[in-house]
């Protein structure tokens, strides 16, 4: 089978690179010519680790090409997959821009009978209205030469390869037998469970899973919070809760909020389709009102402790929305970051990979460190944003080079028994503070 994937951004490319890796002959599109200069050059332009590797190991097979020309490619492909991208429009719906434009141009490629499998996640009743387009726009003569199937996908940056790999799940979504076999064929060297239904209901099972996931964060964050109030530890609180199989210790970790460019679009997106049918989704509204306020918790406490921020030497570890990433979508440090440079504050950041990314946003109003030490020598206070290991296993002794060692941690990196034994004045999510407070 002829496979053509659409977009090289992570679902398109990590599609694409581990369906060749599994003996497919994939032949991935982009119109961004640098991407496609740079995927012919065996580079890859997003940080996901071990991709350049299979995508080498696969375009040296002779089984991963990369082009912009969609015409010839869509034209040959048996099987196409979208994968672009379905950003959020400014009241929190979805834009179906890029999707709508890739399938003009297959309308326009195409002249024998061809699989169009849909990846991006999309509102539920997409993939119908997309059928119907395709029937328009194809005309009589080549009216039911497209198939639209939908097949969302569950990888999350950082472990991308894994997740896509080891699924747990594979869910395809098509009443259409023969776009059933096709997609059942596909991925059967993969070895997964294969899930099997209408394609509504496979968009649908995309966004209650994100969103599902999203609520259980803002769970977790509603009870830290709580919990420093009421004296309780949430560490030990989630310890008892994930012991119960029902409940699951993943995705338990309190925080400063989700980020990303999934949840907190899809959060949106589904409240807002569900409005749109008439119907108010409660529990999805609470997680994103949630979210919104956890962003600012730590500077929350640091001003309850400093009285200005102005002309302090504040370090920030970490700046990605999680390890593992060099994205910066949604990363709850941008509001934090302009917050403390709207209030004057000397601020100097480290990341292991987002300084590039967060350099596009802030230019030279930020200090871009090289290492941990250099960020908190001197520094008036710290916040952590990102757990990356690297932080989390630093030497808690470089705390003692700031000028005081006030640590505001919005990812509960260290043990309270750690921050006690460093001598820290720590701030973390719904746990005790550690020391005292040194600024009037
Ligand atoms: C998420 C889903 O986990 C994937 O299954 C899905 O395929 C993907 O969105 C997508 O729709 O494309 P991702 O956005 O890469 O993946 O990242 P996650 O690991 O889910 O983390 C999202 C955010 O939640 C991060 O900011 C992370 O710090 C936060 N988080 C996660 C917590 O605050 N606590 C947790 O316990 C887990």
């Amino acid at each position: 089978m002829k496979i053509a994937v659409a977009g090289t951004g992570y679902v398109g490319l990590v599609t694409g690179t581990c369906l060749a890796k599994m003996g497919q002959s994939v032949v991935c599109v982009d119109k961004d010519e640098t991407k496609i200069i740079q995927l012919n050059l065996g580079k890859s332009p997003i940080y996901e680790p071990g991709l350049e590797a299979e995508i080498v190991k696969a375009k040296e097979a002779g089984r991963l090409r990369f082009t912009m020309d969609y015409t010839q490619t869509y034209r040959e492909a048996d099987v196409i997959v979208v994968g672009v991208a379905t950003p959020e429009n400014a009241d929190g719906s979805a834009n179906l821009h890029a999707l709508y434009h890739v399938c003009g141009q297959i309308a326009d490629a195409i002249e024998s009978p061809t699989l169009v499998v849909v990846k991006s996640t999309v509102p539920i009743g997409t993939n119908d209205k997309l059928a119907i387009y395709f029937d328009q726009i194809l005309g009589e003569d080549r009216k039911n030469l497209v198939e639209v199937a939908s097949n969302p996908e569950f990888l999350s940056q950082g472990t991308a390869l894994r997740d896509t790999l080891q699924a747990e799940r594979i869910v395809i979504g098509t009443e259409n037998q023969e776009a059933e076999d096709m997609l059942t064929e596909i991925y059967a060297p993969f070895g997964q469970p294969i899930l099997k239904m209408n394609r509504r209901s496979a968009e649908m099972v995309k966004y209650a899973s994100n969103d599902f996931l999203a609520l259980k964060i803002s769970f977790v964050n509603d009870i830290a919070n709580l919990c420093e109030a009421v004296g309780a530890d949430i560490e030990e609180v989630t310890n008892g809760m994930g012991a119960d199989s029902r409940i699951g210790n993943r995705f338990l970790s309190p925080g400063i909020g989700y980020g990303g460019s999934c949840f907190p679009k899809d959060t949106k997106a589904l409240h807002w389709l569900a409005e749109e049918a008439g119907y108010t989704l409660k529990t999805i509204r609470a997680a994103i009102d949630v979210n919104e306020k956890q962003r600012f918790k730590l500077i929350q406490a640091a001003r309850k402790d400093m009285s200005q921020f102005t002309g302090k030497k504040i370090a920030v570890l970490g700046a990605t929305f999680k390890p593992g990433t060099d994205d910066l979508r949604e990363a709850p440090s941008i509001p934090n970051l302009q917050l403390l440079l709207g209030e004057g504050a000397d601020v100097h950041v480290y990341d292991p990979v987002g300084l590039p990314n967060l350099e596009k946003v802030f230019g030279d109003r930020l200090h871009y460190s090289e290492s941990v030490a250099s960020t908190l020598q001197d520094a008036d206070a710290c916040f952590i944003f990102t757990e990356w290991a690297e932080i989390k296993e630093m030497d808690l002794g470089l705390f003692q080079t700031m000028r005081e060692p006030q640590v505001y941690d919005g990812r509960n990196c260290f043990s309270i028994k750690a921050a006690e034994a460093a001598g820290m004045n720590y701030y973390s999510i719904g746990r005790a503070r550690v020391g005292g407070v040194v600024f009037a």
